[in-house]
């Protein structure tokens, strides 16, 4: 087991990496306030992993309530974080319960967000089973759900008390999630990494073939990478750089997610190709060569992700990315990179650039 540390004062905590976690009841127990906890995952997860998390729980004596949800991005909304809310008043959860999400970032966010609101706030913890939650969406507090007009438009701020990654859950994941969880693990190497990076291109054979070292390297550096920057950035409010460089691609790649309808395309999907728009963004701010350009999207293709657009229309995704979370006192701010390695913020792309980009990674 590998271990790390997010550093937040007083709401420091523990991420533990590595096969056969899902058991060690000993590193939840430790974390409980009361023996009381509720269980939120879905229907294609429970069948798979619930028992192997609940059964030594209840053993060791904590009072369980399980809730089970539908599968599925689309399912990111108001009326399923509802369930969660009926289940917990159902069973007379009390502010002292612990939530502990059991799944991929959908769950992780619906019921961080049920945590940090039921009651005004109570303990949670991240059991994250897709790569992309063990590399990222289990890690640094943010939680919230879709409104079909923007994604992750309502939300809180929420750390967990502990994250327990267990990479043998990556056993049963279909390969296009892998690919789509990839896609965030290229992200830290792109933005702050370059020697990752270059570990990753040695190393896409082996981490698309599940090879077990391999990936257990990969969740640790980039949740390493991530715990600095949540670290440094807790609540995103640095005027440059800080957390919104995790953002590589995403303003790209959430107008993908809600322009094709939630779900359609797979967020490490949309985020990829946003990513090869961020980099064709950078070569023509001058930064980058079209050669790291190609160097971006041999890796991304590598890894079975989307190095093209969806086809909305470059109008519709600027359209779409006005209504983004990055956009700043009216104008959009977007991650871009300086050198392959190497991120910033940048407000001042000019439209006709960003339109250029966006059509030339759409172009068939
Ligand atoms: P997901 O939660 O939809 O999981 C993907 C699929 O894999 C689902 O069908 C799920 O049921 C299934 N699954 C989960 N674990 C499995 C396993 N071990 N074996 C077999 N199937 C399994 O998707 P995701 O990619 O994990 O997360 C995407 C979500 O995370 C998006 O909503 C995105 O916005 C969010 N996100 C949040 C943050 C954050 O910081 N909070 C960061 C990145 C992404
Ligand atoms: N996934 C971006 C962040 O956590 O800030």
């Amino acid at each position: 087991m590998l271990s790390l540390n997010v550093s937040l004062d007083d709401r420091a905590y523990p991420i533990h990496i590595g096969g056969g976690l899902l058991d060690r009841v000993d590193l939840i127990l430790g974390q409980l306030k009361s023996p009381r906890a509720a269980i939120v995952t879905n229907s294609t997860v429970a069948p798979l992993y619930l028992a192997a998390l609940a059964d030594p729980l209840r053993a060791a004596g904590v009072k369980l309530t399980e809730i089970v949800l539908p599968d599925g991005e689309q399912y990111k909304n108001w009326e399923t974080l509802n369930l969660i809310f009926d289940a917990l008043l159902a069973n007379r959860c009390d502010r002292s319960t612990t939530i502990i999400a059991l799944g991929g970032g959908v769950i992780g966010d619906l019921a961080g967000f049920a945590a940090a609101s039921y009651q005004r706030g109570v303990p949670f913890i991240q059991v994250p089973t897709t790569l992309l939650s063990q590399v990222d969406s289990s890690v640094g507090g943010k939680t919230g759900i879709n409104h079909p007009r923007g994604k992750n438009m309502i939300g809180a701020f929420w750390q967990p008390k502990l994250v327990l990654a267990d990479t043998d859950t990556l056993k049963t994941l279909p390969e296009r999630e892998l690919s789509s969880g990839l896609a965030e693990v290229i992200k830290y190497g792109l933005i702050r990494d370059l020697k990752f990076l270059e570990w990753l291109e040695a190393n896409m054979d082996k981490l698309r073939a599940r090879d077990a070292d391999a990936l257990a390297r990969a969740v640790e550096r980039s949740c390493a990478c991530k715990a600095e920057v949540v670290a440094a950035d807790e609540f995103e409010t640095a005027a440059e750089g800080g957390r919104a460089l995790l953002n590589l691609g995403h303003t790209f790649g959430h107008a993908i997610e809600t322009g094709l309808g939630y779900g359609v395309w797979l967020h490490g999907e949309a985020v990829a190709a946003g990513m090869v728009m961020a980099a064709d963004l950078s070569r023509r701010l001058g930064w980058l060569a079209a050669a790291d350009v190609a160097r971006v999207k041999s890796l991304l293709a590598r890894a079975g992700l989307p190095v093209q657009g969806a086809p909305l229309g470059a109008e519709r995704y600027l359209e779409l990315m006005g209504h983004d979370k990055k956009v700043v006192a009216g104008r959009l701010r977007l991650v871009l990179l300086k050198h392959i390695g190497e991120a910033v913020t940048w407000s001042d792309a000019p439209p006709g650039d960003i339109l250029a980009a966006i059509e030339e990674c759409c172009h068939v």
